[in-house]
C-alpha cells in the first residue's frame, strides 16, 4: 500500500536541449523543451504511471530525475535517507553513493546488458560496486542465485550470455541486476514495450510481486495506457513536456478531465461491449522548440476556445487529488465527450 510519505518530490523541473542551427536574426538560441516545468510528488510504496505519446518527454523525465542527465533547472528532492536531499545539487561523487537507491530498467534489455558478460557477472557487478559481498566469493554466488530465483531465472542460466536468452528472460536479467543492489526507487522506462503481450503480463506480474516483497516505489513510464492502468496507483498524463492531468488511476481512467486524456483513453482497444466511441485528434504533437502559446494542446483540442490560444493554464484541482490543466477542467467527462462527438459529425 502506498503511504502518505513522499519519497521523491520534483519541483518545476526543466530539461531543455539546445537545438543546432541558430536561425538568422534570431535573438536567442533555440531550445527543445523536453520537460517544461514538471512538479509532482511520488509517495513511498506507490506506482506512479507516466503516460503520453512518443516524444512527449517521458524518458527525459525519468533520466533527469535520476540525474543521468543534468536538469536545466528545478529540484529533485529525495527523502529516502531521512533528510531532504536535492539530487539536482549533488556532486557526482555524492550522487554515486545514492545510485544504489535509485535504479532504472530500460525498454531494450539487449542494448543495456553487456554482451560480453554472463548473467552472473551482470548481476554481480553492482553488488560488488556497492561492496555487499566480494566478487567471486561463495556469499556472492549464493546471493546472485537467490536474486535470480526471485526474478524467475533458473540457476543453470548463471554462466550464460544475454544473447542466449529470449526478450522476456533478458528483461528478467535487467530486473535482477537492478534489484540486486536493494534499491528504494525504480524507474521502469517502457520496460515491457518490446515484449509480446503474453510475456508482458509475466514481467508486469514479476514487478508487482517484487514491489510488494521489497517495499519498492516505481515510476512506471509507458506510452501504452492499458499497461499503465494495470499496475499504477496514480497516473500522470504528459503532453509536450508537461503534466496535463494527474490523479488516482481509477479517477483518471473513469473520469478523465483533460481532452487529451479523454482522446487517449477512447483509443484503448477493449473487449468490453459498451465501448465509448473513439475520439480522433487532429494533427500531431506540436514542436517542443516552438510550443503553441496559451494551452499547448489547443492546436489539437476539440474543446478549444479563443482563451485557450492566449492564456496558459495551470493544473486545476477537480477534487480528490485529481488535477487537469484545462480551462474547462470542471466540465464533466460526459460533457466533453459529447462536444467531441458533435465536432466529429460536422
Ligand atoms: N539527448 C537529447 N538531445 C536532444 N534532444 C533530445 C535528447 N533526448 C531527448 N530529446 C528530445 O526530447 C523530446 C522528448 O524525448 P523523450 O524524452 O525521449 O520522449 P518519450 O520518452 O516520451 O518518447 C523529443 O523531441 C526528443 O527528440
Ligand atoms: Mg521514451
Amino acid at each position: 500500500m502506498p503511504s502518505t510519505n513522499v519519497l521523491l518530490s520534483v519541483v518545476d523541473l526543466k530539461k531543455y536541449f539546445p537545438v543546432r542551427g541558430k536561425r538568422l536574426f534570431q535573438k536567442e538560441r533555440p531550445y527543445l523543451r523536453a520537460n517544461d516545468g514538471i512538479s509532482l510528488d511520488i509517495f513511498q510504496g506507490e506506482t506512479y504511471g507516466l503516460v503520453g505519446e512518443s516524444g512527449c518527454g517521458k524518458s527525459t523525465f525519468g533520466r533527469t530525475v535520476l540525474q543521468l542527465q543534468k536538469p536545466t533547472s528545478g529540484e529533485v528532492l529525495y527523502y529516502g535517507k531521512g533528510d531532504k536531499i536535492d539530487l539536482a545539487r549533488l556532486k557526482p561523487t555524492e550522487m554515486r553513493a545514492l545510485r544504489r537507491d535509485l535504479q532504472i530498467i530500460f525498454q531494450d534489455p539487449y542494448s543495456s546488458l553487456n554482451p560480453r558478460m554472463t548473467v552472473g557477472q551482470i548481476i554481480e557487478e553492482g553488488v560488488a560496486t556497492h561492496k555487499f559481498f566480494k566478487r567471486g566469493s561463495k556469499e556472492m554466488q549464493d546471493y546472485v542465485l537467490k536474486i535470480m530465483e526471485d526474478c524467475g531465472l533458473r540457476s543453470d542460466m548463471l554462466h550464460r550470455y544475454p544473447h542466449q536468452f529470449s526478450g522476456g528472460q533478458r528483461q528478467r536479467v535487467s530486473i535482477a541486476r537492478a534489484l540486486a543492489v536493494k534499491p528504494k526507487f525504480i524507474v521502469c522506462d517502457e520496460c515491457v514495450s518490446a515484449l509480446d503481450v503474453s510475456i508482458q503480463s509475466q514481467i508486469l506480474n514479476l514487478l508487482v510481486d517484487l514491489k510488494k516483497k521489497e517495499g519498492l516505489t516505481y515510476l512506471f513510464i509507458s506510452h501504452d495506457l492499458s499497461v499503465v492502468r494495470y499496475l499504477s496507483d496514480r497516473i500522470g498524463v504528459m503532453y509536450l513536456g508537461r503534466i496535463v492531468e494527474q490523479g488516482r488511476a481509477a479517477d483518471v481512467f473513469e473520469n478523465p478531465r483533460h481532452p487529451y486524456t479523454i482522446a487517449l483513453i477512447s483509443a484503448i482497444p477493449t473487449v468490453e461491449k459498451k465501448k465509448e466511441r473513439q475520439i480522433l485528434l487532429g494533427g500531431s504533437m506540436s514542436s517542443a522548440v516552438f510550443p503553441p502559446k496559451g494551452c499547448p494542446f489547443h492546436t489539437r483540442c476539440f474543446m478549444a476556445q479563443e482563451i485557450c490560444q492566449r492564456v496558459p493554464v495551470p493544473l486545476v484541482d477537480v477534487g480528490n487529488g485529481h488535477f487537469a490543466a484545462c480551462h474547462f477542467a470542471h466540465k464533466t467527462t460526459a460533457e466533453k465527450r459529447k462536444i467531441a462527438y458533435e465536432k466529429a459529425e460536422k
